[in-house]
């Protein structure tokens, strides 16, 4: 049986991917190694936390000496790395955890990995999940390719370009089996209430002010997160080694159309009149270094792997709202910080 680690697999997009290799490939084992920091919440997988091909370990990408014992451990064939600190905004606030996490948390697994398969690397897989904020702003045309040269301006994306260039040099260096994808921004189920979607629907539903950062012209490419899940077992399986692919939605919004757009969805939703919820945009003082916009050319992945999204934004927002409306408690629970419990409940015994 073929021994997969996924790093970050109890947060917003590792708990899709990780879903999805259990449930598809019961061939596999899938590890998930997840520190469970705020954004880190078990209650993600509690529908396939008991299947048998699935195992969750504890751990900190940082910690060196737990990262090389894990490899000699289990002699992982893939790795699937998502473990990221990913909010923009705390990285304003406190960029030494992204670094360290970010980049220092990538060496670890790179060099695990590396001195793992010293002798037979035919048939392995490292494949470091990045974002497309690596490449920066663009202005009003174009869109992001392989190509475009790297300008992070945020140390979250900074932190994110450093740690893709050195799973290049490692490609480059070491003949590692190393695979990038860049993806634009995600949303759907189970993203951490902090980003602009989930923390939306949360401020609507409490009628709380929705804090709209400069005048609300930056624009985002949007990408329903499933699609991004399947897209990464495609490229994982078949991906070739060196290569990077860029993922996007081709579906850009700026982001005061998108909170229009959310309103109107949520006010039918809560039975409000409406435009109801109009009334608690709230313009605030600007994200320092907000770049303006993203978007992505995705096709070098459909071209050569056959990759396209599968859902349409107006279906997936709607399941996306409707999703956080049904699991209220899941949104109360990471809200409040009782999430961080379940851990200790479910694994006490362990
Ligand atoms: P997230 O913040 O929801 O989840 C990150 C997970 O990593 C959490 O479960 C957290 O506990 C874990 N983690 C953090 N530090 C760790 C450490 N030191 N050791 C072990 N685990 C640790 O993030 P997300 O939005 O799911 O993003 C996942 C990955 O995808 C990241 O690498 C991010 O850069 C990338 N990405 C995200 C988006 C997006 O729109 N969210 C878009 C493109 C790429
Ligand atoms: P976010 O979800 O943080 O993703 P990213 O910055 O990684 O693209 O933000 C998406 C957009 O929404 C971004 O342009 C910043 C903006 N935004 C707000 O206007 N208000 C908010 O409270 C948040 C969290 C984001």
């Amino acid at each position: 049986m073929k021994k997969i680690l996924i790093t970050g697999g109890a947060g917003f997009i590792g708990s899709h991917v990780v879903r999805l290799f259990v449930t598809k490939y019961s061939q596999y084992c899938i590890f998930n190694l997840d520190k469970l920091t705020y954004a880190g919440n078990l209650e993600n997988l509690k529908d396939i936390e008991t299947y048998p091909n699935y195992t969750f370990i504890k751990g900190d990408i940082v910690d060196t000496d737990f990262i090389n014992n894990l490899f000699a451990q289990y002699q992982f064939d893939g790795v699937i790395h998502l473990a990221a600190e990913s909010h923009v905004d705390r990285s304003i606030i406190s960029p030494l955890d992204f670094i360290q996490t970010n980049i220092i948390g990538t060496v670890n697994l790179l060099n695990a990995a590396r001195f793992t398969w010293e002798t037979n690397r035919e048939d392995k897989r490292f494949y470091h999940i990045s974002t497309d904020e690596v490449y920066g702003s663009l202005g009003d045309e174009g869109c992001f390719t392989e190509q475009t040269p790297y300008n992070p301006h945020s140390p979250y994306s900074a932190s994110k370009a450093s740690s893709d260039h050195l799973v290049r040099a490692y490609h480059d260096t070491f003949d590692m089996p190393n695979i990038i994808t860049n993806c634009s921004n995600n949303y759907g189920p189970y993203q951490f209430p902090e980003k602009l979607i989930p923390l939306f629907i949360n401020n609507i539903l409490n009628n709380k002010p929705l804090p709209v950062y400069g005048k609300g012209l930056n624009v985002r490419d949007w990408l329903y997160v499933e699609d991004h899940a399947k897209a990464i077992d495609l490229v994982f399986h078949q991906g070739k080694k060196g290569e990077t692919y860029n993922i996007g939605g081709n579906n850009e919004w700026k982001n005061i159309d998108l909170i229009h757009n959310l309103i109107e969805i949520m006010d039918e939703e809560l039975g409000r009149n409406k435009g109801a919820s109009l009334s608690l945009i709230t313009y605030v003082k600007d994200r320092a270094g907000h770049d303006l916009r993203y978007a992505i050319d995705a096709s070098k992945i459909k071209r050569e792997l056959g990759w396209q999204p599968s859902i349409q934004f107006t279906e997936g927002f709607k399941l996306t709202v409707k999703w956080y409306l049904s699991n209220e408690q899941w949104l109360k629970n990471v809200t409040s910080g009782n999430y961080q419990k379940y851990y200790e409940t479910m694994y006490a015994n362990r």
